[in-house]
């Protein structure tokens, strides 16, 4: 290998291990400082677009009753939604986006709900 070839791999090194961390100042703290890399949400190395499968969160955090059982202490459980027929219920990003403010579906039909977006 050329000094040059060797100096650009090296660099591309550089560049493919900071974009394989979550280091998007965007992605919530917790993520990033959990060492959380856009691959475990993403599923792939460089993604260029949104979609983000419940799955990848769930591997972490389990699925949506896990979830519910959790955080069953709170005056509202956001995660446990009421059957027959009632709306919902909704992906986890619905609420818990990660490049923008998260926001709480249950707020747009209960602004009542004491609930604060995470
Ligand atoms: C590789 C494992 C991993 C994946 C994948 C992951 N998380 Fe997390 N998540 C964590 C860890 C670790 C924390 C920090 C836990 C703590 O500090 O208590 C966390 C924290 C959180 C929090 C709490 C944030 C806060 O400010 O209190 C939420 C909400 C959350 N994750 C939702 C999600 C959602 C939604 C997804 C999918 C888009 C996801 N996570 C994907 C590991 C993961
Ligand atoms: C309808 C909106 C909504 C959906 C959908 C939702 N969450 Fe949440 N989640 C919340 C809210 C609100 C909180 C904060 C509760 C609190 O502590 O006040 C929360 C808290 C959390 C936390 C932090 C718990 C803690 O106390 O440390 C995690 C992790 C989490 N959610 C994961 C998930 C995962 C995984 C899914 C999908 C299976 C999901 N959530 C779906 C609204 C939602
Ligand atoms: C904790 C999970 C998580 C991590 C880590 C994460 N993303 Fe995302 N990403 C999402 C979700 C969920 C969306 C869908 C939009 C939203 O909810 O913010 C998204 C959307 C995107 C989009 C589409 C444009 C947009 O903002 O909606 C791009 C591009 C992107 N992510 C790139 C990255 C890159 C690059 C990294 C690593 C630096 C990364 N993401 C890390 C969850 C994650
Ligand atoms: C699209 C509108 C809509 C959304 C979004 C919505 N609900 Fe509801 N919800 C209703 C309607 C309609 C009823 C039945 C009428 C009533 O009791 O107010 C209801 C009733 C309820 C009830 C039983 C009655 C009460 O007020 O205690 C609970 C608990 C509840 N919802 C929780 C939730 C939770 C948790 C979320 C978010 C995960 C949510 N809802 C999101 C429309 C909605």
């Amino acid at each position: 290998m050329t000094k040059i070839t060797f100096a650009a791999a090296l660099l591309a090194c550089f560049f493919l291990t900071s974009a394989a961390r979550a280091e998007d100042p965007k992605v919530p703290p917790k993520h990033t400082k959990a060492g959380v890399t856009c691959h475990d949400c993403h599923r792939e190395e460089h993604p260029t677009k949104g979609a983000v499968a419940d799955e990848s969160c769930m591997a972490c955090h389990g699925d949506l009753p896990a979830m519910a059982a959790y955080t069953k202490a709170l005056p509202v459980n956001p995660h446990a939604v009421p059957k027959n027929g009632h709306p919902g219920p909704w992906a986890c990003t619905e609420c818990h986006h990660q490049h923008k403010a998260a926001v709480v579906k249950c707020l747009e039909c209960h602004p009542g709900f004491k609930l604060t977006p995470r």
